[in-house]
């Protein structure tokens, strides 16, 4: 790849990939993805067998150091990260700046970002105590400042974080609970929401990793870096989907339930009109995250006594996609946002509050990779080519004569 890309440029010309369908921008031990098998490892690690037997929090040190922690590691970290959950209070402050109405992503992001003007002493990259520091930062802040993003969304008092209650717990009380109230964490929801966290805990060179990775080479810190991966994580075609789906879904009831309209629309390529939660980039079989969720989404409604309409409807598109040759031939299978949303609604999260779920599943696979390539001393910037379409040359015309 190198050489090739020496050549290139000593004649002078480039690669073209809109896209980069298939290119490489980087080496990585991280994760494994094997799209024509449906196969997802982490640290070479099945993603079913982290999803049965870890916990969230492991699988975080195990993508950020490579190894799973022996008992000692683990006790350690949890200790380290549970000491640095509260938010400084003038950032407390930073979140009535924004509209009641305000989407929860664009809360998290900005005061992701505002993190390095709040912690000064973590943002060298080439330090590696100050780069440890902003991650164990990052990993204990970000689920209080979802928390604080749902809570500005309802209008309701903030809670400081119980550092006796894990990291999920906390968020699940943080985000639900009210001060001087008990709040009691139903367990099977806090054990459920944790394995989610695990399955979206990384996904290799997915468009917001990529853009951490981008961000990040040019030697930004690590919490500016996060925040920029997170605005790319909102998009509807990747971490946004999870809302999408339940939209689209949503919109299917009202119309009376009726798959056969809504799915010739998609075939017939409507602007805006997809099977939100189908398709990938990599995987072109079942996405083994979306098996794991579809029998989780069963199993936790059930657990819960919730009865939901849409998951009936979801399944239904489901059975009729597998088995249309426009969803055959595209080879095009539903993907881990298709599912999560209806357990997410179970547990009694609103919409927008999905992807916000995705970010904090995903932050320990953003910090693996932004450590990966902030550690490799071949690391260059991130500058890609382009090819010019506009005019050659052309002399400046006066306000008078245009
Ligand atoms: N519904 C209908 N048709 C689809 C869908 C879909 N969800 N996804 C892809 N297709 C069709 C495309 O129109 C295209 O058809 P064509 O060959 O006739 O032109 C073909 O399948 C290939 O699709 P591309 O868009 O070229 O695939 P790409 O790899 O660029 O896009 C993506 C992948 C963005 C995930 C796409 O499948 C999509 O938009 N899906 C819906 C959004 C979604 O669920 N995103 C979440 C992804 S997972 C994640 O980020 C966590």
């Amino acid at each position: 790849g190198v050489a090739l890309g020496k050549f290139l440029s000593e004649t002078g010309m480039t690669t073209f990939d809109g896209g980069f369908v298939n290119t490489s921008s980087t080496k990585s031990a991280i994760t494994y993805i094997d799209g024509e098998a449906g196969i997802l490892r982490y640290r070479g690690y099945p993603i079913d067998q982290l999803a049965e037997k870890s916990t969230f929090i492991e699988v975080s040190y195990l993508l950020i150091y490579g190894e799973l922690p022996s008992a000692s590691q683990l006790e350690e970290f949890t200790t380290r990260i549970q000491r640095h959950t509260l938010l400084h209070e003038d950032l407390k402050r930073f979140f009535d700046g924004f509209p009641r109405n305000a989407h929860p992503m664009p809360v998290l992001s900005s005061a992701v970002n505002a993190l390095s003007a709040y912690y000064q002493d973590s943002l060298d990259p080439k330090d590696p105590e100050q780069v440890e520091l902003s991650t164990i930062r990052l990993l204990a802040k970000l689920p209080t400042i979802a928390a604080y993003a749902y809570k500005k969304s309802v209008g309701q008092p903030f809670l400081y974080p119980d550092n006796s209650l894990s990291l999920v717990e906390n968020f699940l009380r943080m985000t639900f609970g009210f001060p001087a109230e008990p709040y009691e964490v139903d367990p099977r929801v806090a054990k459920a929401l944790d394995m989610l966290f695990i399955l979206h805990a990384d996904h290799e060179q997915n468009c917001s990793t990529s853009t951490v990775r981008l961000v990040g080479s040019s030697q930004a810190n690590l919490f500016t870096s996060i925040s920029g991966g997170i605005n790319a994580l909102w998009g509807p075609l990747h971490g946004g989907a999870n809302q999408a789906v339940l939209e689209m879904l949503d919109d299917i009831k009202a119309g009376g339930g009726d798959t056969t309209d809504f799915m010739k629309r998609v075939k017939n390529k409507e602007p805006g009109v997809k099977l939100m939660g189908f398709g990938h980039r990599v995987y072109k079989n079942y996405d083994p995250r979306a098996a794991i969720v579809k029998k989780t989404a069963d199993q936790i409604l059930e657990t819960l006594g919730v009865t939901d309409d849409l998951l009936d409807i979801a399944k239904g598109l489901e059975e009729v996609a597998l088995s249309d040759d426009y969803f055959i031939e595209r080879k095009l299978y539903p993907n881990v946002d298709f599912y999560t949303g209806l357990i997410y609604r179970a547990m009694g999260f609103p919409t927008r509050m999905f992807t916000v779920l995705f970010a904090l599943g995903r932050l320990p696979g953003w910090i693996a990779h932004w450590q990966e390539m902030n550690s490799d001393p071949t690391t260059k910037i991130g500058r890609p080519r382009q090819i010019y379409t506009g005019y050659t040359e052309r002399d400046f015309v006066g306000m008078g004569d245009r």
